[in-house]
C-alpha cells in the first residue's frame, strides 16, 4: 500500500522524526512510504500552487497519510500549520477524506499532547479515518522496548487500512458563528501610570472584529498602548530548528529581519502585554505560530516572567479546550499572570465592550500589585521536564539554558535538598517493617504529622 508521509520538520531530510519513518521503510518494504517535505518547502508551496497541488495529488492517490512532525512550541512548526491552512484556503480537503491517518511525533514530551490533539482534530475536520498516534521521545528509536512498541503501532495502522477497520471521530466540528462587533464608546479610561502597555496582534483585516476589539481595548487606556501588527512585522521565515541559538541565544536570523529586536526591545520590556489573534482552524494563525517558534532563540529560558498578559481572540474559543490550555500553559511557564481571554463568541457588542474594559482595568490593577497566579500542573510539570532535560543531555548544546538555570537556582531542588525529608526517608522505611511501629505511624502519627507544619504557621497569624 502507498502511504504519504507529510514531513513537518523544517530540517527536511535531516530530521530526527524522519529516522522513525526510515525505520518503518526498512521494516515494511512491502509498503511504499513516500516522504514529502512540507515545512522545509513551505515557501515554495505558498508561492507555487502547482507544487502544492502535486502534494495533494500524492495524498489523493494514497491509502493513508502519516502526519510525521517534531513538536514545535506545544504544536507543529509554523510552516506545517501554514500548510494545513492552505488545504482549506485552496479547497483541497477532498483529497484527505476517508484516508487512514496516523501521527508520528518526536519531542521531549513537553506538551506533546496538545500537538497530537491538534492534528487529531484536523484529521477529524478533514473527515479522515484517524487510527492512532505514536509520540516518541527523540531517542526512543535507539531503545529496544520502544522500537517494539513502535512496530506494533505501525502494524496496527497498516492493519487498519488493510481490513478497512471502522474509525470514529473524537473532535466535533468547530462551529464559528458570523457576528459583527460594533464597539461602543469608552466611558472611562484607565491610567496605567508608568507601566508600559504593548498590544501584539495579528490583524489580517482592518474591518474585522479582531481589529475593532484591539482598537477598543487601546481606547480603554488613557495613556499610550502601542499596537504592533504581526502582519507588518518583518519576519522573513520560521524557526529553522538549527539550534545554533543553544550556545548563547544568538539566532541565525539575527540582523536579517525585525523579529529579534522586536521581541527583546518591545515585547520583553512591556509590563502589560495584550496578545490578539483570529482563531484559524483549531489554533491561532500560522503567523502567530511563527512568532512563538521564533522566540525559541531564548532556548528554554522564560522571558516574560512577572508580566500581566491578556488575550483577545476572535473565534469559537469555548469549543477549543486544547487552544485554551496552550495559552494558559504558555503563561504559566514564564511565569506570568494570565488575566483573561476575551473572545467575541458571546456575539454581543456591549458585553464585549464591558469585558475589554474589565480586561484593561484588571491588567493595570494586577500589575500594580505585581500579582502572578500560582502555577498549576501546566507550569510545574512543564518546568520539571525542561529542568531534567537541561540538567541532562540537552545541556550539551543548550549551554545558555544551563548557565541560566544554574544561576537562577533551577537545579536547587534537584536532587532535592530537603535534608530533613531525606533523612526521614532513609530512617523511617526500615522501621516500618516492624508491625507495631507501622501500626502506630499509619493510625496515629501520619495525619497529625501532615498537619504539623501548618500548625506553626496558623499559630503565628495575628
Ligand atoms: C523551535 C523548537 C520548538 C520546540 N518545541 C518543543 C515542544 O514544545 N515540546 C517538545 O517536547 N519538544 C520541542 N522541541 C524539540 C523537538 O520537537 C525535537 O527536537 C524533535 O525531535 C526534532 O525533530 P526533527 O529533527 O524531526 O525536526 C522544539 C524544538 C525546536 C527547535
Amino acid at each position: 500500500m502507498k502511504i504519504t508521509v507529510l514531513n513537518g520538520s523544517p530540517k527536511g531530510d535531516q530530521s530526527v522524526t524522519m529516522q522513525y519513518v526510515h525505520f518503518l521503510q526498512k521494516k515494511f518494504p512491502q509498503h511504499e512510504l513516500k516522504i514529502v517535505n512540507i515545512t522545509h518547502r513551505i515557501n515554495k508551496f505558498e508561492k507555487d500552487e502547482q507544487a502544492f497541488q502535486e502534494v495533494i495529488t500524492e495524498v489523493a492517490s494514497s491509502d493513508g497519510v502519516l502526519w510525521a512532525f517534531p513538536l514545535y512550541v506545544m504544536l507543529v512548526a509554523a510552516g506545517y500549520k501554514r500548510f494545513i491552512e492552505l488545504i482549506w484556503e485552496r479547497k483541497a480537503q477532498e483529497a484527505f477524506k476517508d484516508k487512514y491517518a496516523a501521527i508520528i511525533a518526536t519531542s521531549i514530551h513537553f506538551y506533546d499532547h496538545t500537538a497530537l490533539n491538534y492534528i487529531h482534530g484536523i484529521c477529524d475536520d478533514l473527515n479522515m479515518k484517524y487510527v492512532d498516534a505514536f509520540s516518541a521521545e527523540m531517542l526512543d528509536l535507539t531503545r529496544e522496548p520502544q522500537r517494539q512498541k513502535f512496530l506494533l503501532f505501525a502494524e496496527n495502522y497498516f492493519d487498519a487500512i488493510e481490513h478497512a477497520r471502522p474509525t470514529f471521530k473524537a473532535y466535533p466540528p468547530v462551529n464559528a458563528q458570523s457576528f459583527t462587533y460594533t464597539p461602543g464608546s469608552s466611558e472611562t479610561r484607565i491610567d496605567a501610570g508608568n507601566k508600559k502597555v504593548i498590544i501584539v496582534a495579528d490583524i489580517e483585516d482592518e474591518q474585522s472584529n479582531l481589529a475593532k476589539m484591539v482598537a477598543r481595548v487601546q481606547q480603554a487606556f488613557s495613556g499610550k498602548a502601542e499596537i504592533h501588527n504581526l502582519r507588518q512585522l518583518d519576519m522573513k521565515g520560521g524557526c529553522l530548528g538549527c539550534i545554533r541559538c543553544g550556545y548563547d541565544n544568538t539566532c541565525v536570523w539575527e540582523g536579517k529581519d525585525e523579529y529579534i529586536d522586536f521581541y527583546r526591545n518591545t515585547v520583553q520590556t512591556a509590563d502589560i502585554l495584550i496578545f490578539a489573534g483570529n482563531i484559524h482552524d483549531r489554533y491561532l494563525s500560522s503567523r502567530w505560530k511563527m512568532f512563538f517558534d521564533r522566540s525559541f532563540f531564548n532556548g528554554h529560558v522564560p522571558t516574560l516572567g512577572g508580566k500581566q498578559i491578556g488575550w483577545i481572540l476572535s473565534g469559537p474559543l469555548s469549543q477549543l479546550a486544547n487552544l485554551r490550555q496552550i495559552l494558559e500553559a504558555y503563561t504559566e511557564l514564564q511565569p506570568a499572570n494570565l488575566v483573561d481571554i476575551v473572545s467575541d463568541e458571546c456575539a454581543d457588542s456591549s458585553q464585549i465592550d464591558a469585558r475589554l474594559e474589565a480586561l484593561a482595568a484588571n491588567l493595570v490593577r494586577l500589575t500594580e500589585k505585581q500579582y502572578v497566579m500560582p502555577t498549576t500542573y501546566l507550569g510545574v510539570g512543564g518546568a520539571k521536564i525542561f529542568r531534567d532535560g537541561i540538567w541532562g543531555r540537552m545541556r550539551i548544546v543548550f549551554q545558555a539554558d544551563y548557565k541560566y538555570y544554574k544561576a537562577h537556582g533551577a537545579f536547587d531542588d534537584f536532587p532535592q535538598k530537603d535534608y530533613v525529608g531525606r533523612l526521614l526517608a532513609l530512617v523511617v522505611p526500615p522501621l516500618l517493617k516492624i508491625p507495631a511501629f507501622r501500626k502506630r505511624v499509619y493510625t496515629q502519627e501520619m495525619i497529625p504529622g501532615m498537619l504539623r507544619p501548618y500548625k506553626k504557621v496558623l499559630e503565628q497569624v495575628s
